[in-house]
């Protein structure tokens, strides 16, 4: 609040509607009124055209113009969208404009921590003290609007199911980070990690994220970037039944930071109604569509003008399409969606009525032949520290597996969405992360 009056004093913006600030509780996520906070969101921010280097990365910030940010705040609300996801921000420049202008329109926002630059690279992982001052970075320049939502401190870093040695590494920077927000005397904005949908990981990862038993350690929320309902789908058969059941009585708030598969198309988006519905709705925290602009992949709810021959170059021209101007509604996505969440009103509880006693505790999965490599707690690394090819057990370890299936992979009934994920938003990304793999 005290940002966005700010900033409109000085901008001579309208009044603003200052935003309740939200804050995890249990599972849940609420308001400053006690009010339960549900997703609907809309991931905004462009891939990059074409793999190239790690350091020449073009920083594409999306909340920096202002004018393009007023542009599409304006028409997302129009569609009920109330929080968007960005994946990498520049934490140089000015966002105090775009933030105050996605508050005015009810707009939470959803940060990536990691600069295009600094992530966690999957097959050879490390943390160490330049990625933590970067990231530090990016919390400093955000923490202060109370439109922030949340905090990832990765996507998909983990992208295949042989990559999990990762996983304490996502752990050590969500650990860091918190210490690093407390330390500061930041307010509790939620921390956590966003997962490629790897169904010979699960639930292996959300349960190690959330294991151990010391909270500092443990992230915030865990999200999920899953394109397993293809319309038209139903609860049962869509593989989310199987979510579902991975996620009954999570110990932190767990929610979709990516859905909305396109084939066979039109998207009818009735995984909206599972996650808002009866099955999921006391698990589930919402979910965010991808994605906002139409690019190359064909995700796009709007558009800025048509497809561009390859040849043309220009300014906001890249891999083919504009990428700023008039937001145009692709049809019939976006009035599916806007239709869709019209509908729902999701099954909510206030904070005063809400005693988190029936949430579980996960125990740490041990390793498994299908690809699990982490074996119970192990020491989480230390800032500067290298993956070595092993982990030590953590001091207070435990490998029992109380809950039974908790650390067996649940993915006979729905197999290998392994490539969904990549076939849709992460091509870019992903292919990005193998280029730095071998270019490293
Ligand atoms: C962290 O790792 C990156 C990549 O190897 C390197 O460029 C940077 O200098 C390292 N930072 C520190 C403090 O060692
Ligand atoms: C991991 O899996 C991918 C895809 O199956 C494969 O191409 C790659 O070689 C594997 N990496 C290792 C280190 O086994």
């Amino acid at each position: 609040m005290k940002l966005s009056l700010l900033s409109s004093a000085v901008l001579g913006v309208a009044a603003v509607n200052a935003l309740e600030v939200i804050e995890a509780k249990g599972n849940k996520f609420f308001d400053a009124k006690g009010n339960q906070f549900f997703m609907k969101g809309i991931a905004y921010q462009l891939t990059p055209a074409s793999p190239v280097p790690r350091s020449h990365i073009r920083v594409d910030d999306p909340l920096v113009d202002a004018e393009q940010c007023s542009r599409d705040a304006s028409l997302m609300k129009t569609l009920g969208a109330n929080c968007i996801r960005v994946y990498h921000v520049d934490p140089s420049k000015d966002h105090s404009k775009c933030m105050a202008t996605f508050a005015d329109a009810g707009i939470y926002t959803l940060i990536d921590l990691d600069t295009f630059d600094t992530y966690i690279l999957p097959n050879d992982p490390w943390w160490n003290q330049t990625q933590h001052d970067r990231y530090a970075e990016v919390m400093d320049a955000f923490i202060d609007y109370d439109n922030v939502l949340g905090f990832f401190v990765g996507n998909e870093i983990i992208a295949m199911a042989n990559q999990s040695q990762a996983a304490p590494f996502i752990k050590t920077a969500s650990r860091d980070m918190k210490a690093y927000r407390d330390k500061k005397g930041y307010r509790k904005v939620p921390i956590g990690y966003s997962a490629a949908d790897i169904a010979e990981l699960r639930p292996m990862l959300q349960d190690y994220l959330t294991c151990g038993g010391n909270p500092a350690d443990n992230v915030d929320f865990f999200a999920l970037n899953s394109y397993e309902w293809c319309d038209p789908s139903k609860y049962e058969t869509s593989g989310y039944a199987n979510l579902q059941k991975g996620a009954e009585n999570f110990p932190v708030p767990i929610f979709f930071s990516e859905t909305g598969c396109n084939v066979p198309g039109p998207r009818l988006f009735d995984d909206q109604d599972a996650i808002f519905g009866p099955e999921m709705v006391d698990h589930w925290s919402g979910s965010i569509v991808y994605e906002w602009i139409e690019e190359a992949n064909h995700y796009g709810l709007i558009s800025y003008g048509p497809k561009v021959e390859p040849t043309v170059t220009g300014k906001n021209i890249e891999g083919e399409f504009t990428r700023a101007g008039t937001p145009t509604p692709v049809s019939p996505d976006f009035y599916n969606l806007k239709s869709k969440w019209a509908t729902i009103t999701p099954k909510s509880v206030a904070l005063a009525d809400y005693k988190p006693t029936a949430l579980s505790t996960r125990d740490c999965p041990t390793s498994t032949a299908s690809g699990w490599l982490v074996n119970g707690n192990v020491a989480l690394p230390t800032v500067g520290e290298t993956y070595s090819g092993t982990f030590t057990p953590a001091p207070t370890a435990s490998n029992t597996d109380t809950a039974g299936n908790a650390a067996s992979p649940s993915s006979t009934n729905n197999p290998a969405p392994v490539n969904k994920e990549i076939a849709g938003m992460s091509a870019g990304l992903v292919g990005v992360m193998l280029f730095f793999t071998f270019w490293l």
